[in-house]
């Protein structure tokens, strides 16, 4: 069947972007084959999306470790994906790979319009990790208004994603968040620290300013340590499901035209 959805990565085994996708899919009565998770290696990326464009696929999403090398091999990219060099949404279109980048946009929509005016707009935001994922964030972040902090094992790393998006933030280490928690107004990880139940203590919550909102990137475990520890003392916290749905539904816009519904029922079929 024509008009394939699908997302890319490796290991892509516990995605869950297939249930929100094929979700939507059902639905919206979208006449389109099943969305599905393809693993590839590296030096197989290219030649599938030649595959998928000759078999006419709408699209692709592609994560770890592919949205880097996915951003070198389209034709045509969006501003954000350009900007972050960077992409997690394909198009196939008139026998060009067109890229673009949801994730931003996903990140600003799973945080309501109240939660921004209070903790981010005009405050400051603690980002802890320096991957790809915090280099959304920290894009993001700033279109929202925000003062940013980022924190990271390794320095470079933060340095560079400040070269690469001009923006201009300040950079700490680990050891230094201590000193500056009682200025900080939203704490976001994206490390994979709490991934598999690992713990995460590399905030000390009861150095936090009062009453923070404390943002988790990982969703499963639902709550992560790193909350746990957050909500006990008082905070405010969200998991990274929503960002994951929503930058999901700016996808499904992109190749269906349709603004999918989050819904109570999807967010209970994934939890
Ligand atoms: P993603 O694309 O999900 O952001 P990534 O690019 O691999 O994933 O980035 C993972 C982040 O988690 C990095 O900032 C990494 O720190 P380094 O830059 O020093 O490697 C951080 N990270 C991973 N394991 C960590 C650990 N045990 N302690 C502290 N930071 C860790």
């Amino acid at each position: 069947m024509n008009n394939h959805t699908a997302v890319i990565g490796k290991p892509i085994e516990h995605s869950i972007s297939p249930k929100i996708h094929n979700f939507w899919i059902k639905e919206n009565g979208i006449k389109v084959g099943e969305y599905k998770k393809i693993s590839l290696n590296k030096e197989n990326v290219k030649s599938f999306l030649e595959k998928c464009m000759a078999e006419n696929y709408k699209g692709l999403n592609v994560t770890v470790p592919f949205k880097e090398l996915t951003f070198e091999l389209c034709d045509i990219v969006s501003p954000i994906a350009k900007k972050l060099q960077a992409v997690n949404t394909i198009t196939f279109s008139e026998n060009k790979i067109i890229g673009d980048n949801t994730d931003p946009i996903g990140f600003n929509n799973s945080i309501s319009s109240n939660n921004q005016i209070k903790y981010i707009e005009n405050k400051t935001a603690l980002v802890i990790g320096a991957g790809g994922s915090a280099r959304s964030i920290i894009y993001q972040l700033q279109l929202m208004g925000s003062k940013i902090v980022n924190a990271n094992r390794t320095k470079s790393k933060s340095e560079k994603i400040k070269n690469n998006l001009n923006i201009n933030f300040d950079i700490c280490s680990l050891q230094d968040i201590s000193s500056i928690l009682k200025e900080i107004d939203f704490v976001v990880n994206t490390t994979s620290l709490g991934i598999n139940e690992t713990d995460n203590n590399l905030v000390d919550f009861d150095l936090l300013k009062e009453n923070s909102y404390v943002y988790d990137l990982i969703y499963n475990p639902k709550k992560t340590s790193f909350l746990m520890n957050a909500e006990q003392r008082g905070h405010q916290v969200q998991n990274g499901l929503k960002m994951l749905i929503f930058q999901a539904a700016a996808s499904f816009k992109i190749w269906h035209n349709i603004e999918p519904q989050v819904s109570d029922q999807l967010i209970k079929t994934l939890e």
